[in-house]
């Protein structure tokens, strides 16, 4: 009821919406609506109320509440339920444990803040609370586990979208896991799954983005920004998060009717960071690199499973995700 209530308000915009017209858009009594406005008040969403004008929205709070996350999204999308934290030790932790439990694909796991967020290859994940979005989807895809490494690439598809369309700024993908603006990160993406050798039990896509954050730890420094640094202006996060869950199930519906990513290739190589540029390529971890295992060559895009497609020697060559790393050849990204 709250999320139909912000949706109206929202759509109001700063016109004022009666108490009898909520009432008989969503059906239920006027003591419904006064006693949902009052719970709204109280988790710091401003509604003013004139008498004989009716509610008008002032305000919203920046918190990652479900409410406000489903008031952004159709009531008949991808994205069902939205269940939200204040603080979590990680939000991939929970949604694997609510898989396991039997919850549905298309349910996302929000939270505020981690304890402890979980990056690739064992790294953390720096999640301070108030200034970021943690979040991770549930999926039950039906395709054969060697297909789940798509749902990154598909993750990091509508992130971009949803960043453009929010925030007003086209980030670009540096192939497969990280979303970047002006050559750095502002979002990582974590894709687990529990298989059997044929049959997918269920895979979650966890999203770490910087959204709002104004320093990042030397460590990261170098590599890491955040969309308000990059643009000036405050992200509304709920609204990012249920751009990016809209944004999510449309393209997971196109990967999941191929079984591949042929519909999005070009889409995903207009905004591929390395497109036809210099790349190396690193076996293994970029920490521990020796010489024989880089390979320098031009990356040319993808390819239908997500590979990239980098030109070596002359040769097409497809690597697959999982088992390189991509770098530019004087950095992270160029
Ligand atoms: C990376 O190493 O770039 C991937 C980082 C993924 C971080 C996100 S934050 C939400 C979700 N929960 C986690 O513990 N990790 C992912």
């Amino acid at each position: 009821m709250k999320a139909k209530i912000l949706k109206l308000l929202q759509e109001a915009s700063d016109r004022y919406i009666s108490g009898q017209s909520l009432c008989e858009t969503l059906g239920v009594t006027r003591q419904a609506v006064w006693k949902n406005i009052g719970q709204l008040k109280e988790m710091g969403y401003e509604i003013v109320s004139v008498s004989g004008k009716g509610y008008r929205l002032v305000s919203t709070p920046d918190r990652l509440y479900a409410p406000e996350i489903q008031s952004f999204l159709p009531e008949d999308g991808f994205c069902q339920k939205v269940e939200c934290h204040d603080e979590i030790d990680s939000t991939n932790l929970r949604a694997k444990q609510l898989a396991e439990l039997g919850e549905p694909e298309g349910m996302l796991v929000v939270a505020d803040k981690q304890t402890a967020g979980r990056g690739r290859r064992g790294r953390g994940w720096t999640s301070e609370a108030g200034v970021g979005i943690y979040m991770s989807y549930i999926l039950r895809p039906s395709l054969p586990p060697s297909k789940v490494s798509g749902v990154t690439l598909v993750t990091a598809l509508a992130m971009c979208q949803a960043i453009s369309q929010v925030c007003g700024v086209q980030p670009l993908i540096k192939w497969p896991n990280d979303v970047i603006l002006d050559g750095k990160k502002v979002c990582g993406i974590l894709t687990e799954m529990s298989s059997e050798i044929q049959y997918v039990h269920y895979a979650v896509t966890g999203i770490g983005v910087n959204a709002n954050q104004t320093e990042f730890a030397e460590d990261i420094r170098e590599h890491a920004t955040s969309i308000y640094l990059q643009t000036g202006k405050r992200v509304p996060r709920a609204e990012l998060t249920a751009a990016f869950a809209k944004s999510f199930g449309e393209y997971y519906a196109v990967f999941e009717r191929d079984g591949n990513l042929r519909s999005l290739v070009e889409e995903y190589d207009h905004i591929l960071a390395n497109r036809d540029k210099e790349v190396l390529v690193y076996h293994g971890m970029v920490e521990d690199a020796k010489p024989e295992d880089i390979a320098r060559g031009i990356a040319r895009g993808i390819n239908e499973d997500g590979s990239l497609l980098v030109e070596i020697d002359g040769t097409l060559q497809a690597v697959r995700s999982g088992e390189v790393s991509i770098r530019g050849v004087n950095g992270y990204v160029e």
